[in-house]
């Protein structure tokens, strides 16, 4: 099977079960019933994602690798507040800007972002090739006026074929069409051939612009009800939640919780210069939560209100942004690579002119490095942005606050503005891209199923069985435990249940080596060792394991 495949046929329904069975994931407050657009992780979970951060930080911050000039990257961390002055979310476009396009349907009062809607489309057919007609869906989709739409669905791409695939039938008994050829597996378009009283059609789906919208809302069809002359226009929503700063809770006291990271870092960017011996070119970078309040938050964790960024703002010489943004979106696809995504399914887009944010001038471009979740699938979804913003934050900062932000590089003995290059990143959306790629279904295994997680990134690195619960072997367990737990963190140590079941609950982990104290064990000092991916048994000096396990680690 492709990897393609593979990440297709995985059910998100079971991955979420097993995110909850396992403890990686919960519904926020969900003993209440839950609270749309919030997670929380479980023990499992929270080590996972710690583990992503820690990964992030120490390859970023403390060790990245050589810049493209083959000098050390200059790098330092911060740590900002999620309120600031509301004044800065004006400097950076938010209060203003940070809208996305909601359309409402009337009757059944749903609301969805007017950027996730799906139309199918249908065409008398031609003599055309289906990559022509992927072409003519895509325009179809900037033009109100241009194809008959039969239906519509609000989602992901994945989740738009999914429901085109399992309602076809039904849908298409009402137009008394026939289809003639099914859409290959891999065509996020769904392009088919169809049929109706001797005459071909083609039919495909396409994303339905929010120009189409504006114009024709009311002859597109509802994707709850599939019925024209319920949608509104689409209309601009802040996606920024208010707070009240102190008791009084009047207009003037409003605040807002940050959408994202990157502005705390660049309205310290001149007390990190002033204080640091940092030299253009430079990086700083920070971790946090970030806020906002989606219109549809959905597929998991992927889309939610509160969720964890990852972001550096690499300062440089604006003559100097093209090698910058080269070497930030090689190195951070590298990176993703690095931690285990290493298929078909992490894919680099550079974005076309038309799709460049507010903030991102045309200079050095901005790329999306795209994972494909099963969700998605068979497209992609965002994983990190890799954006040349330009000067932009630092002259609205300049011009707001009033303050002087420009560098007085004494190399080149020339003052300037530097530009950014900003590679931004989900903590969350990696999480759930290393959860969807480690998922890994076999029936022949207790547990029918396994996390293939690289070990850097496995929350349980290892784990202690004692066979029996006597014979001496719970103490030595008990010993190797307590010595591997110093040296590597999370290990477990389970003497009860067959071993078999204590396997199974270990391949359900993702944890990559099992330790067994056995009776050989009493007689020659050694344990067995079980590989969670290829299920291989080998024996290990007791004495040896920490080493032992220390190299498969770094390995
Ligand atoms: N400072 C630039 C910025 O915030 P963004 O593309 O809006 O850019 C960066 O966000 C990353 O943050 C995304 O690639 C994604 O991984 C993550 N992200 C954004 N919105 C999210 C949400 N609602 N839920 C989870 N992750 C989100």
């Amino acid at each position: 099977m492709s990897e393609a495949t593979t990440n297709a046929a995985k059910s998100m329904d079971d991955i979420m079960a097993l995110c909850k069975r396992r403890g990686f994931i919960f519904q926020a407050s969900e003993i209440y019933g839950g609270v749309n657009g919030f997670w929380d992780y479980g023990p499992l979970g929270a080590q996972l994602k710690k583990n992503l951060k820690d990964a992030w930080w120490q390859d970023t911050v403390l060790t990245p690798p050589d810049g493209p000039d083959g000098k050390p990257v200059s790098i330092v961390g911060l740590d900002s507040c999620i309120i600031q002055n509301p004044k800065v979310w004006e400097a950076s476009g938010h209060v203003g800007g940070f809208n996305d396009p909601m359309v409402d349907d009337k009757e059944t009062k749903q609301r969805f972002r007017a950027d996730h809607l799906w139309g199918f489309f249908i065409l008398p057919a031609s003599d055309g090739s289906a990559d022509e007609f992927r072409l003519v869906f895509e325009r179809a989709a900037d033009d109100p006026s241009f194809a008959p739409l039969f239906t519509c669905v609000a989602g992901a791409s994945g989740e738009a074929r999914d429901f085109l695939t399992s309602n076809r039938k039904k849908l298409f008994k009402q137009l008394k069409l026939k289809v003639t050829s099914e859409p290959s597996e891999s065509d996020e378009h769904a392009v088919m051939t169809l049929e109706k009283d001797g005459q071909r059609y083609i039919g495909g789906l396409a994303p339905v612009s929010s120009e189409a919208l504006s114009q024709s809302h009311a002859s597109i069809p509802s994707p709850f009800t599939h019925s024209a002359g319920q949608l509104t226009p689409p209309r601009a929503f802040n996606l920024m939640f208010k707070t009240f700063l102190g008791a009084t809770a009047t207009e003037d006291d409003i605040a807002y919780l940050r959408p994202e990271t990157a502005q705390g870092i660049f309205i310290n960017y001149k007390n990190v210069l002033d204080t640091t011996r940092v030299k253009m070119p430079f990086g700083i970078a920070q971790l946090g939560k970030a806020f906002r309040n989606e219109v549809t938050p959905r597929n998991f964790t992927f889309r939610s209100r509160e969720f964890e960024q990852m972001e550096i703002e690499f300062f440089c010489h604006p003559d100097t942004t093209r090698e910058w943004y080269a070497f930030w979106r090689d190195t951070r696809m590298a990176w993703w690579r690095s931690l285990g995504l290493t298929g078909d399914n992490l894919l680099l887009r550079e974005h076309d002119a038309d799709e460049l944010a507010h903030y991102a001038k045309t200079g050095a471009g901005t790329s999306d490095i795209e994972y494909r979740f099963p969700f998605t699938a068979p497209g992609f979804g965002e994983l990190e942005g890799v954006a040349d913003r330009s000067n932009f934050d630092l002259t609205q900062h300049a011009e707001h606050a009033r303050a002087k932000l420009e560098y007085f590089d004494q190399e080149r003995n020339e003052r300037y503005l530097p530009h950014v290059i900003e590679p931004s990143a989900g903590a969350d959306r990696g999480v759930l891209a290393l959860l969807c790629e480690a998922f890994t279904p076999d029936p022949e295994r207790a547990s029918k199923v396994y996390m293939r997680f690289h070990p850097r990134i496995a929350p349980i690195k290892a784990a202690v069985f004692p066979l029996v619960n006597k014979d001496g072997m719970p103490e030595i367990g008990e010993k190797l435990h307590k010595e591997l737990r110093a040296r590597f963190g999370m290990v477990d140590f389970d003497p009860k249940q067959s071993i078999g079941k204590r396997y199974a609950r270990m391949d359900e982990a993702g944890c990559p080596y099992c330790f067994t104290i056995d009776s050989d064990t009493l007689s020659d000092q050694t344990v067995t060792v079980r590989h969670r991916d290829t299920l291989e048994q080998d024996r290990v000096a007791l004495d040896k394991v920490g080493n032992w396990l220390a190299e498969k680690l770094t390995s």
